[in-house]
């Protein structure tokens, strides 16, 4: 190999921890993710234990799905969800203060996870046509915790297995 194409390997491994991809689908952090187009923000409050801010992301073909409601989705659609802590503000509270006293502000923490869909009907056809992936810092979650995905998505079915929502 030359040294030219031995820089471009670890270039690439350095910014892709995820080289073996999930566990069961081998699901990989897609290159430029984030700069994919915004599919909806939702936040998920389990009291006492997950107070998160999350936002749907899609590739050019799972946002054209999304946003023209087609279903099911075409092969080729990727969807991310990145999850955060949701904090409070104390800043934004300060400045809001004058004008809305009581007012509570609240902002993306640090990154928590973030979850990947991928669709391949033939590939994935044993769980809906999806692949699933998750990931904390960079790396895969084990094997126990990707068999819960496709589960818990089937009461989504007649959405082919997706909850989100286009938020226009
Ligand atoms: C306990 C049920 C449950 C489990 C387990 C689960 N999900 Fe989900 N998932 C949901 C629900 C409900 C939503 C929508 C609400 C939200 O995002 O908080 C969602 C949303 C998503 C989304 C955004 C697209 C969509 O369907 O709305 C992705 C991507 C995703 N999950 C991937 C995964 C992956 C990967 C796993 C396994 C590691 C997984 N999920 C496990 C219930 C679940």
């Amino acid at each position: 190999m030359t040294a030219a194409g031995v820089i471009t390997l670890m270039t690439s491994t350095a910014g892709r921890a995820d080289d073996e991809g999930s566990p069961i689908d081998g699901v990989k952090i897609p290159a430029g993710y984030r700069e994919w187009k915004t599919i909806a923000v939702n936040q998920l409050l389990v009291p006492g234990k997950t107070d998160q801010l999350r936002a749907q992301l899609g590739n050019d073909i799972a946002f054209k799905a999304f946003k023209d409601g087609t279903l099911p989705f075409p092969d080729g659609a990727v969807i991310v969800a990145l999850h955060w802590t949701r904090v409070p503000s104390e800043y934004n509270n300060q400045v809001l203060a004058g004008a809305f006293p009581d007012a509570q502000s609240f902002v993306v923490g640090s990154r928590v996870n973030m979850q990947i869909m991928v669709k391949d009907s033939k590939k994935y056809a044993a769980t809906g046509g999806w692949g699933f992936g998750d990931f904390k810092d960079g790396k895969p979650g084990d094997e126990a915790l990707h068999k819960t995905c496709f589960p818990c998505h089937e009461p989504a079915k007649d959405r082919d297995f997706v909850f989100t929502h286009y938020a226009q």
